[in-house]
């Protein structure tokens, strides 16, 4: 992984001088006192950075989004990132079905769309991918990378490259947004066996990512997610996958709540981090994203089960005519 090769040669860059830095950035001990007990982030979220792919190291970070699946431009066949097939899930606490066959198959290079109206089952499908409580899978299989997703903790399905932005993102008072990406960067460091990366350098590495981001740096200093408005929520969570860096990185809906400017900031960083070898899996419901960041495949779910496949032109149907102007079969 990129992050992890260069993090420990960065330089200092002048905007970290020490001097500029408030304490408050760097506390002695790595967190609040205030949290009580151990702070692991898998207690907050499904998410910690995939162990190895030191082929990434050098990835160009300024690759447009692919707009098709764009195997032709690549030497051998795509590699499989995810296959899923038949998955059958229900709530735990009720057994109501919800994913009732979902098949997908995404390869690296690829970015996929799903659509689908209010409650058809996209977010449940991205949960339970990433192995949310809340779910029992009942049916089916999910390969992630040739290895059998539905057998990982919610952790082990980070450390081998997924990665999910939640639809609402979660708060974590007490807990300042620096200190959880380093903490999650650490985190995927030791499960590497490498050493932890000391706050300072940390911070060379992720302010540039702020700024291209278009965030103030006291985004940093401030508790994740708390008291942010729903835009600055959506930019945080992409702050989190542009530090952490994923194979396949699910965002549900992003675009929710972003003003026209930040969609492109969103956009541009959702971009810059694709190459051929990862994929991005996005949920929305507006085309708008999509002339963003292109879709190689637009697919549409209703009723727990992914209905119609196609392209571009699928998404820019549906916003002329709805979902009523659509076969969905
Ligand atoms: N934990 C849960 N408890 C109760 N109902 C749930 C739970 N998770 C999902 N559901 C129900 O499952 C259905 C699918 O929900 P889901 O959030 O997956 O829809 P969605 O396609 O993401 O919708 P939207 O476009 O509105 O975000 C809904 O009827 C929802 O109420
Ligand atoms: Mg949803």
């Amino acid at each position: 992984m990129a992050l992890l090769t260069y993090s420990s040669t960065i330089p200092f860059s002048s905007s970290s001088s020490p001097s500029s830095l408030s304490s408050r950035r760097f506390p002695a001990t790595p967190f609040r006192t205030h949290v009580s007990g151990p702070l692991n982030p898998w207690r907050f979220r499904s998410r910690l950075p995939r162990p190895h792919a030191p082929t990434r190291a050098k990835a160009t970070l300024t690759v447009d989004s692919p707009a098709t699946g764009d195997a032709s431009s690549r030497n051998g066949p795509p590699r499989v990132l995810l296959e899923v097939k038949d998955l059958k899930a229900v709530i735990k606490e009720s057994g109501q079905e919800i994913l009732r066959g979902v098949n997908l198959t995404i390869h690296g290079g690829e970015v996929h769309a799903i659509m689908g109206k209010n409650g058809s089952g996209k977010s449940t499908f991205s949960k339970v991918l990433v192995g949310h409580q809340d779910y029992d899978v009942t049916g089916g299989s999910v390969l992630f990378k040739d290895q059998n997703l539905l057998e990982m903790e919610p952790e082990e399905r980070s450390h081998v490259g997924l990665f999910m932005s939640f639809q609402t993102p979660v708060e974590i008072p007490g807990v300042s947004n620096f200190d959880f990406l380093l903490m999650a960067f650490n985190a995927r460091r030791k499960n590497h066996g490498l050493p932890p990366v000391e706050p300072l350098e940390f911070y060379s590495l992720v302010t540039p990512k702020v700024a291209s981001l278009n965030m103030n740096p006291k985004f940093l200093d401030r508790n994740v997610n708390e008291g942010f408005s729903g835009g600055e929520k959506k930019r945080n969570e992409i702050l989190q996958l542009a530090v952490l860096e994923a194979d396949l990185a699910i965002l549900d809906e992003i675009d929710s709540g972003l003003d026209v400017d930040a969609l492109q900031d969103v956009a541009k960083a959702v971009n810059g981090l694709l190459t051929p070898n990862n994929s991005v899996l996005i949920i929305t419901h507006y085309q708008r994203l999509l002339e963003c960041i292109k879709p190689s495949y637009v697919h549409i779910m209703e009723d727990g089960m992914i209905v119609r496949t196609g392209d571009v032109s699928l998404a820019e149907q549906l916003e002329r005519e709805g979902y009523r102007g659509i076969s969905m079969s």
